[in-house]
């Protein structure tokens, strides 16, 4: 007789198909697609073909969006944005409810349609992709409904353009509508080419539904259409995808006004410390490299190990890969599906083969892989060189590579040894260890032992050239709401600085009155050896330096030296502002008087409104803080606002005081240190207030003030890749050339016309918004 020992010896999984008859049937019956406008889908135009990447079979024929087809998509959003944002945002979360509702009715339906489409293994597209779509759209229907209370005076952003991936179709258009749909949005997706199926499904339940006609609208088609829906008359872009296109979109919507959210690559550190489960740490690399064939933008791609684990750790991993069973993606026991089509499986066979011929040591899965379709076998590198083309590129595959490190501050150094900055898992069983290093990644969410967690509660999105904007939580709504319009004004045009030689002794033909510039807390000569004349009425006031690019070069890195200022805490930082406003205070009258010689309007009102500006945001550094999310069970996410770092700020020609602290003040107070153009036309405002900067304790360099010619100083402060943010406030060309200048490190900008400085919108929670971006750290809470 079998013993049962034999049987469990022998045993193998038995083929555990998932039926797809009903996704067959439904394709059958549609089997050639037009796009979804204006409630009903168009006829069928040009067609590509949709095939099933584990079988190479051809599963529809879709219609390429033309320009036209953009154009008529647009134009039914448009068409149904003044009903579809008048709606209450009650009435709003009623037809979300029903795109949550009937989203679950057909959850098997859309797991198995999304695996045939997209490669996937069931089990994720049903227990993971599926149920979160569903949880998306209820957790901003209740958005819609609190809006009014919790987000005053916002109102929608307009017609969305939204351009998504083919790594998880579904979910990310989850993502996109369903806050911009809360918000009262109109909105047009255009789906990933080799992916676009459950959209189209989608399409059909808000048909069903009866949502009304032009507030979602699908256009099918390849990158040619979402480069025309970047162009087309839309409000707002929001992307997801790699990082090379989302540059190309920053570039193509400079100037343009349209509100911009790019969510892109990664190359994602996962940090396993000596300390760690490993056995928990090895499952977390099952999901952070594996899940998904590793098509995952925020996957654990860089394996780190402290060195005392290294053995043991890569022993269990090794052990842990040889039982991943990869093949039919319907099949419920599959681990690891189909890479999405033959170019991506090309494209990391190519890149795996690089890294082999650069020398690292490729270990893979041993398994056979079905004879048809795009698979590979996932597996990771060791012995990775640091000038090796995988240490660097984002794979996009189920393969990771792992290096070591010896201490804490190596891991971090490793960890941010990169341009991306998306995401980071933590694995130690010493919370001071995981809390200090969460605290120094460089990263917009970081996981905790634990990995690629997500859920509509918590913001997503990255640092650095990961993208920026967040994507869920409260973030994520604001993305798709807009301000009320402010108070703009007319800025006086800027005088083009006529250079003259910086005198030696301070004094140039009777002028006694020469500011240098302000770098790393010192008065600085301008590199060019030039000054200029301060002459906004004509009479001369006085001397300014003309700065250069080495200039703003040598205020980045003072900036950069002065990293202290972030770490301080509020409370050190409100004590620095409330003594700069107390030093501001005592010289008022001076300030006011020379502000009147330069010819402001309102001078006393001007410098009274900059005093009370630096007390506002001295209460503020120690007030504005986060939020912690409940997510998932056994966990909190802590949803921390950090400083960018260091920012680039151009100031108006006008308010050359309160303009200038306008913009300076809410960057520091939140841990910024920021380098300045101020006013072209009358910068001896700012440079009157070195004085007092440095007799209120502000750190050297946590302030740098380089005078003269704004558009070209911002070009290099916009092309400097250490600086994280840029303000301009300005002409509508130098907004323009700013942003496309950024999109060279993807800095997030924040581009302003000129407004009233002395009106209440000149100051308030927006600004501190802006000096901040959230990192969301996923730590346990429970057991
Ligand atoms: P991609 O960035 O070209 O495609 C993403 C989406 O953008 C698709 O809908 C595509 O049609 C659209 N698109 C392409 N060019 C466009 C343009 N000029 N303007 C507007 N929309 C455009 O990504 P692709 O080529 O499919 O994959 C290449 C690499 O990108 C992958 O190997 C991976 O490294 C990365 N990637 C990252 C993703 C992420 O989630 N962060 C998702 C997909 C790809």
């Amino acid at each position: 007789m079998t013993k049962v020992t034999d049987v469990l010896a022998s045993m193998d999984y038995g083929p555990a198909p998932e039926a797809n008859d009903i996704v067959l049937r439904w394709l059958k019956s549609r089997k050639v697609f037009g796009h979804f406008i204006g409630g009903r889908f168009t006829e069928p135009g040009k067609t590509f073909t949709v095939k099933n990447p584990a079988t190479g079979e051809m599963l529809a024929e879709v219609t390429q969006g033309s320009d036209a087809d953009v154009a008529a998509a647009v134009k039914a959003a448009r068409a149904a944005l003044p009903g579809w944002s008048r709606l209450s945002g009650h009435e709003r979360a009623r037809w979300l409810y029903a795109l949550a509702r009937n989203v679950q009715k057909r959850e098997r339906f859309l797991s198995v349609l999304e695996v045939m489409d997209n490669g996937k293994p069931i089990r994720e597209a049903r227990d993971i992709d599926v149920p979160l779509v569903a949880r998306h759209f209820y957790h901003h229907a209740g958005w819609a409904e609190m809006l009014e209370d919790e987000f005053p005076g916002s109102g929608p952003v307009g017609v969305c353009g939204q351009i998504i991936p083919w790594n998880f179709p579904l979910l990310m258009l989850a993502w996109k509508i369903a806050p911009a749909l809360a918000a009262g949005n109109t909105v047009v997706l255009k789906p990933a080419e080799y992916t676009p199926l459950t959209a189209l499904a989608f399409a059909e339940i808000c048909a069903e539904v009866g949502l009304p006609k032009g507030v979602v609208n699908i256009v099918t088609g390849d990158g040619a259409t979402g480069a025309a829906l970047v162009a087309a008359d839309v409000d707002k872009v929001a992307f997801t995808g790699s990082t090379e296109v989302g540059r190309a979109i920053r570039r193509a919507t400079a100037g343009t006004g349209k509100k911009l959210t790019l969510e892109l690559g990664g190359k994602s550190p996962f940090i396993v410390f000596a300390d760690a489960d490993l056995d928990a740490a090895v499952e977390g690399v099952v999901d952070a490299i594996w899940f998904n064939q590793g098509q995952v933008c925020c996957a654990g791609s860089r394996v780190l190990v402290q060195e005392g684990a290294e053995a043991a750790f890569v022993a269990k991993l090794k052990a842990r890969l040889s039982k991943l069973r990869v093949g039919d993606p319907l099949d419920k026991s599959t681990d690891v599906g189909a890479i999405v089509d033959p170019i991506q499986l090309s494209r990391v066979t190519d890149l795996v083969a690089q890294g082999v011929a650069q020398g690292a040591e490729l270990h893979q899965a041993d398994c056979a892989l079905p004879a048809k379709g795009c698979f590979f076998a996932p597996g990771f590198f060791t012995g990775v060189a640091p000038a090796n083309v995988v240490a660097e590129v984002e794979i996009f595959g189920p393969i990771a590579t792992l290096t070591t490190f010896r201490t804490p501050d190596e891991a971090v150094e490793l960890a941010n040894n990169t341009r991306y900055g998306l995401a980071a898992s933590i694995w130690s069983e010493n919370v001071n260890l995981a809390l200090d290093i969460a605290a120094r990644v460089k990263a917009g969410v970081v996981w905790i032992n634990t990995t690629n967690v997500f859920d509509a509660g918590a913001g997503f999105g990255g640092y650095r050239e990961s993208g920026f904007g967040r994507e869920g939580g409260r973030e994520g709504m604001r993305e798709y709401l807009s301000l009320p319009k402010v108070s703009e004004k007319k800025e006086t045009a800027p005088v083009a600085p006529d250079p003259l030689p910086h005198p030696e002794g301070g004094s140039h033909q009777g002028i006694d009155r020469t500011a240098k510039l302000y770098v790393g807390g010192k008065q600085a000569r301008p590199d060019s050896g030039y000054s200029f004349a301060v002459a906004p009425k004509g009479k001369v006031l006085g001397l300014a330096g003309l700065g250069n690019r080495k200039d703003i070069r040598n205020a980045v890195e003072a900036a950069h030296a002065a990293g202290a200022w972030g770490k301080a805490t509020g409370h050190n930082r409100a004590q620095v502002l409330y003594y700069l406003a107390e030093n501001l205070a005592q010289r008022e009258a001076e300030f006011a008087a020379r502000l009147k010689a330069a010819g402001s309007p309102k001078p006393a009102e001007e410098v009274a409104a900059s005093i009370r500006r630096a007390f506002w945001y001295a209460a503020q550094a120690d007030k504005f803080d986060g939020a912690v999310h409940q997510t998932k069970t056994a966990h909190v996410t802590l949803a921390m606002p950090e400083p960018y770092g260091v920012m680039g700020i151009a100031c108006p020609t006008d308010a050359p005081l309160l303009g200038f602290l306008s913009l300076v003040l809410p960057a520091i107070a939140m841990g910024n240190r920021v380098v300045a153009v101020p006013s072209q036309n009358m910068p001896l405002a700012a440079t009157d207030l070195y004085q007092v900067l440095e007799t209120s304790d502000v750190p050297g360099g946590v302030v740098n003030i380089v005078t003269g010619a704004r558009e070209e100083l911002v070009k290099t402060l916009a092309d400097h890749d250490d600086v994280a943010a840029l303000w301009y406030c300005g002409t509508p060309e130098g907004a323009k050339a700013a942003e496309a200048a950024s999109a060279g490190n993807l800095k997030v900008t924040w581009v302003m016309p000129n407004r009233d400085w002395l009106g209440r919108d000149s100051q308030g929670a927006e600004f501190l918004r802006r000096a901040t971006q959230v990192k969301n750290i996923w730590v346990p809470y429970g057991e």
